[in-house]
């Protein structure tokens, strides 16, 4: 059972009666070993009331045709990429997927330059193989190798920053679906209900391509930045009272203004132009992701509540709004600066927020 002292919770816990309520209501076929329908995923994923009344929150504001795609894939023998931008949800509704579907989001596998063939794979109890010699014992069990075994969903975060050698050990586990284990002669067939899901930023620094031979093993679904403002301001308005709910600050719910100006300010920014399409603006270096958003109103709200009289206003978010924006000191200054200049000081109703930006650049 989960703590309530514990900082974040697993979807699964946290979601525990939701996912119970749905499997429930769930009348519709399941794939094996899947503990829900792909009906009840997308509606654990998306939102929406069930046939008694329980409202299901929307983990995924935006497309539901992608996640219906993402969740049909994985009833398929092709594994999940899910790719885009920094911040548009990939780790969250990876997630959120693994959790609906296999009641566990935890075998996660976190690529870096560094993981190597055992991260993917297994390795060895120095101890015990000094000891014993190769034996069932000795081996350390990786979380892909768990989801095999119990016959539920691997989590694999940023593929593409794990080197190509290592990346095609996915290549026999996807297309064979066993794991040799040539120390033991022997070796791990997946059982029914294992698939993987990759996630994958277009936009990072030290990226290696995905391997030919690995790409068609996986089905890819691109998901985008939020197509409107207003979808943008909702997604951040329900996070940030999620997690203002979670870390017990003393702040008030932040004003949907407030919001709406976080989120203009970084869809401007990040498309080159004022919102009524009249200014071009320069775009600065840092993604300015729906992530970072929620970060900014969060940090804000935060500084309202502990310095503050627990009401955010302009004053609370200049920081970080400077902070998301000035990633490279002078640079993206002189484009924060001319931004300020040229839009939100002109901007009716926005001076308290030029004044504070000002105040911190
Ligand atoms: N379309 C969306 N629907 C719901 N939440 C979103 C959406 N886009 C971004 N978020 C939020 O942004 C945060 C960061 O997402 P994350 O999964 O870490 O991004 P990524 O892995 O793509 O870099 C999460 O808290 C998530 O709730
Ligand atoms: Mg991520």
């Amino acid at each position: 059972m989960s703590s309530p002292a514990v900082l974040r919770h697993h979807a699964e816990q946290q979601f525990a009666e939701e996912l119970a309520e749905l499997s429930k209501a769930d009348g519709m076929q399941r794939p094996p070993n899947w503990k829900l329908s792909p009906w009840a995923v997308r509606t654990y994923l998306c939102g929406g009331p069930l046939p008694n009344g329980f409202q299901v929150s929307a983990k995924y504001i935006g497309n539901v045709r992608l996640i219906e795609i993402a969740v049909a894939t994985l009833a398929t023998d092709r594994a999940l990429l899910l790719y885009g931008v920094p911040g548009t949800a990939k780790s969250w509704v990876s997630e959120h997927l693994a959790a609906a579907i296999a009641g566990d989001s935890t075998l996660l596998v976190q690529g870096t330059a560094g993981t190597d063939e055992g991260a993917l794979r297994y390795g060895w109890n120095y101890a015990r193989l000094l000891a014993e010699g190769p034996s069932e014992g000795a081996l350390v069990v990786s979380p892909m190798l768990r989801a095999m075994k119990d016959g539920k969903i691997a989590r694999v975060e940023e593929l593409t920053r794990i080197p190509n050698d290592v990346q095609d050990t996915l290549i026999t586990i996807l297309s064979e679906k066993t794991l040799p284990i040539h120390e033991l002669s022997t070796e791990v067939q997946a059982r029914k209900g294992f698939n993987v899901i990759a996630t994958s930023n277009n936009r990072d620094k030290g990226i290696n391509e995905l391997s030919s031979a690995l790409t068609r093993r996986f089905n890819t679904v691109v998901l985008p930045v939020p197509e409107t403002l207003e979808q943008e301001v909702e997604i951040v308005q329900k996070r940030v009272a999620e997690l203002g709910r979670a870390l017990e600050l003393p702040a008030e719910k932040p004003a949907i203004e407030e919001i709406r100006r976080v989120v203009t300010i970084f869809r401007e920014l990040r498309e080159g132009v004022t919102s009524d399409g009249a200014t071009k603006v320069k775009s600065p270096s840092g993604t300015l992701s729906t992530a970072e958003a929620i970060s900014v109103v969060n940090g804000g709200l935060a500084m309202a509540g502990y310095y503050g009289d627990g009401v955010m206003r302009g004053g609370d978010l200049a920081a970080g709004l400077t902070g998301a924006i000035v990633r490279d000191p002078v640079q993206d200054r002189l484009v924060w600066l001319e931004y300020l200049k040229t839009v939100v000081k002109e901007r009716e109703g926005w001076k308290d927020l030029y004044r504070a930006c000002m105040s911190v650049v």
